[in-house]
């Protein structure tokens, strides 16, 4: 696309509109063991090239942190979809204090610019988009992680409805840690193994968790097949990748539960009343109980 290939990425932009070197680096945070772009020295980078989230905040903050890493006159490419941001990336640039061009192609809108941008707009954008805590939830939480400044309505449904547990047991996509805490409010409960993809999610969750009975692991769930033999699970699953519908984020997370269990041991979802689970719960459990269901989102218990 620019003629140039990338050494440095954020996010997986489709092969057709980013061309990145062999061994270019990751640097997202839903990249489990990509390193921090925060942490790259200033100036430190070649050109990167940034398939932008699609929150204001967020976009604006990892468009920042990228303009502090890179040299002078090195290349941000920013794309994104033009319904997921893309078509907002000029006025980021433009906020930023960029010169830039701007294409389309593949239904993304591309921002190319080779300049740091305006300082005291860079330090704004970053402070903007930083960790903080949220008086109203009472929890440590940053622009981009789920419900970030909220409890989800189907974590807050899960909440209520969820028994006093036991023993070991894992929870799922633990976001900044909403439903652990409610899980480690039980004093049977030995172990909670809390994994989440988003580097910020489980940074904030340390934040917020400090139990020893926790352990945090930056990670994709459906690969960490060390989980075997646990009491429980709780999980509020993903069902969106990328801003799109995914049901298959779902069905890999139920999948997971189910071979994490011991035989008897209990899984506790919470999901949006459209997502179609229980036809994937009910061939992987020996029992499903649908608890509650109130403002669009199911509760249940399955037992294995
Ligand atoms: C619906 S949110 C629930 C977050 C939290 N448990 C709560 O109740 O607020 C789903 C979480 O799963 C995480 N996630 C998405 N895909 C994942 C994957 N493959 N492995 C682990 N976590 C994932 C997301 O980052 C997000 O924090």
């Amino acid at each position: 696309m620019t003629g140039a290939e990338f050494d440095h990425l954020y996010g997986e932009a489709e092969p057709e509109l980013v061309a990145a070197s062999a061994g270019a680096r990751q640097y997202s945070p839903l990249f489990p063991g990509s390193p921090d772009l925060a942490k790259a020295p200033p100036g430190s980078l070649n050109g990167l090239a940034m398939l932008a989230p699609p929150g204001t905040l967020e976009r604006r903050f990892a468009i920042a942190e990228a303009l502090r890493a890179l040299a002078p006159g090195a290349k941000l490419m920013a794309l994104a979809p033009k319904d997921k941001g893309g078509s907002r990336l000029a006025g980021d640039l433009r906020a930023l204090g960029c010169v830039f061009e701007e294409t389309a192609r593949r239904h993304h809108r591309i921002c190319v610019t080779q300049g740091r941008g305006d300082s005291g707009a860079v330090a704004a954008a970053i402070e903007a988009g930083a960790a903080r805590f949220i008086v109203s939830t009472g929890l440590w939480s940053q622009p981009g992680v789920f419900s970030w400044n909220r409890i989800d309505p189907g974590s807050a449904l899960l909440t209520a409805h969820l028994p006093a547990l036991k023993g070991a047991g894992a929870d799922l996509g633990c976001g900044i840690g909403a439903l652990s805490l409610r899980v480690l409010a039980s004093p049977a409960v030995s172990r909670l193994t809390m994994i989440d993809i988003d580097r910020r999610a489980i940074e904030m969750a340390g934040r917020n968790v400090s139990d020893p009975r926790a352990v945090m692991l930056w990670a994709d769930a459906r690969a960490a097949g060390s989980l075997k033999g646990l009491d429980f699970v709780v999980m509020n699953p993903p069902f969106h990748e990328g801003g799109i519908e995914n049901q298959a984020l779902g069905r890999g997370f139920i999948g997971c539960a189910a071979g994490a269990l011991r035989s008897g041991g209990v899984c506790w979802l919470t999901a949006n009343r459209h997502l179609p689970y229980e036809a994937v719960l009910k061939p992987l459990f020996k029992r499903v109980n649908l608890i509650a269901e109130d403002g669009g989102y199911k509760i249940y218990e399955a037992r294995k």
